[in-house]
């Protein structure tokens, strides 16, 4: 494998205001520290939490300047420590650290014990980039239902990524779903998808609709991804002991909710944010877990691309990134290693993410099955078997 090369380009952030203070220049690669790995990236989503970062309204912020971005798939190029070596070639999906850069640059550094996943044969580098956090999202919440025996969920946002997947989820294990939309066209696409139960949550009647569903199916647990009133009104029809997860914001606003049903009905609010869960994982519950979501990319946890747009060149701003792209959501981009085709790309390019074909570039085949967490390190984690 040969060297990488000393510069690389990557799309940096100047400013906390949106895609607009992005522009592509040219970067020093970074160099492996102990346990870490360089993975030469392939593709990179672009997801609503990625547009809440570039506005400085994320869970947290970084010193600026700053690459965003926080998923990839690639190859590992280089590693530092035993561990970090045996990943060397593999493909893999990584998650980004909190700390340094992220994953909108030719190459990224990716802690080796942390989120860095060796893909299965016959996961493409396109599916892999999505690995990690709307199907891992999308699979703790359905199980916090199962494990709760709750019979049906009510879910908002539910014509997004992570809304489809939990749908698909759920109708395997037999969980009703109740889907709240706010577009009719979204409401009729879901319908035609084979969903059962979908409101419009600007329809004049939706409160009481929702109502006489959650009571019919005994829907008692909700995930909300919308927030703002739309929070408070699902309190107010769901059923007595009731709960409510916020796992996201697009609304923008923060929930509103009347303190009568948390008062007299037992009703709750909580928060998820995958990476707390992801931090409950031990490594190799991490890498068993990856394997599972990997089986599942072509079926109950595949993501479609609405777009696709390299990274460009030059010290420009980016292309397909535009001021404005954050108010469109549901278009999940892929940043390629592919120039940008702007045949492609619709006029004004919404950068949130709905995987639906890829780069145009013909995608490496897979690899050989991976040995990974390498044997000796699977004894000292305790796994045996296969993952
Ligand atoms: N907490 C966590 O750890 C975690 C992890 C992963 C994802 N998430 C969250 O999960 C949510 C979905 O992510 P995704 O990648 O699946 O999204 P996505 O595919 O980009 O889809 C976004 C969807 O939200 C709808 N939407 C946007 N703004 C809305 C609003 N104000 N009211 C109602 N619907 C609205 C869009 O509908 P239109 O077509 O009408 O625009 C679209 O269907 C996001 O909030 C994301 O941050 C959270």
């Amino acid at each position: 494998m040969s060297a990488p090369p000393k510069t690389m380009r990557a799309l940096v952030l100047s400013a906390y205001d949106g895609p607009a203070a992005l522009e592509v220049v040219d970067k020093p690669v970074p160099v492996p520290g102990p346990g870490q790995v360089l993975v030469k990236v392939e593709a990179a989503p672009v997801n609503p939490s990625d547009l809440t970062f570039l506005r400085g309204r994320y869970g947290f912020t970084r010193p600026l300047p700053t690459v965003p971005g926080f998923e990839a798939s690639g190859r590992v190029v280089a590693g530092s420590g035993g561990y970090a070596r045996a990943l060397q070639g593999r493909r893999v999906a990584c998650g980004v650290q909190r700390q340094g850069d992220g994953a909108w640059a030719e190459y990224i550094l990716v802690d080796a014990r942390g989120a860095c996943v060796p893909l299965l044969p016959g996961v493409t580098l396109e599916q892999g980039a999505t690995l990690l956090i709307n199907p891992f999202t999308a699979l703790a919440l359905v199980e916090q239902a199962q494990e709760g025996r709750h019979p049906a969920v009510v879910q908002t946002a539910a014509g997004s990524a992570v809304g489809k997947m939990i749908a698909r989820l759920c109708a395997r294990r037999r969980i009703g779903v109740i889907n709240v939309v706010r577009r009719p066209e979204q409401a009729a696409e879901l319908r035609a998808a084979g969903a059962e139960h979908v409101l419009c949550s600007g329809d004049a009647d939706f409160g009481a609709r929702l109502g006489e569903r959650c009571k019919t199916l005994r829907a008692t647990l909700a995930f909300d991804a919308v927030a703002g009133p739309l929070t408070g009104r699902l309190l107010e029809e769901m059923p007595p002991g009731s709960r409510v997860v916020v796992y996201g914001a697009l609304s923008g606003e923060a929930p509103v909710v009347p303190p009568g049903p948390l008062i007299f009905e037992r009703k709750r609010v909580e928060g998820f944010w995958l990476s707390d869960y992801l931090g409950t994982l031990s490594l190799p519950g991490l890498v068993r877990r990856a394997a599972r979501v990997q089986r599942s990319l072509g079926g109950d946890l595949r993501a479609e691309v609405r777009a696709r747009v390299g990274l460009g060149g030059g010290r420009r701003r980016h292309p397909g990134l535009r001021a404005g792209d954050e108010r469109r959501q549901g278009a999940h981009y892929a940043l390629g290693r592919a120039r940008l085709d702007p045949s492609k790309v619709q006029a004004s390019v919404p950068i949130g993410v709905q995987l639906r074909g890829l780069m145009s570039r013909k995608l490496p085949r897979a690899g050989p099955a991976p040995d990974w967490p390498p044997a000796d390190q699977r004894r000292a984690d305790g796994v045996s078997g296969p993952l």
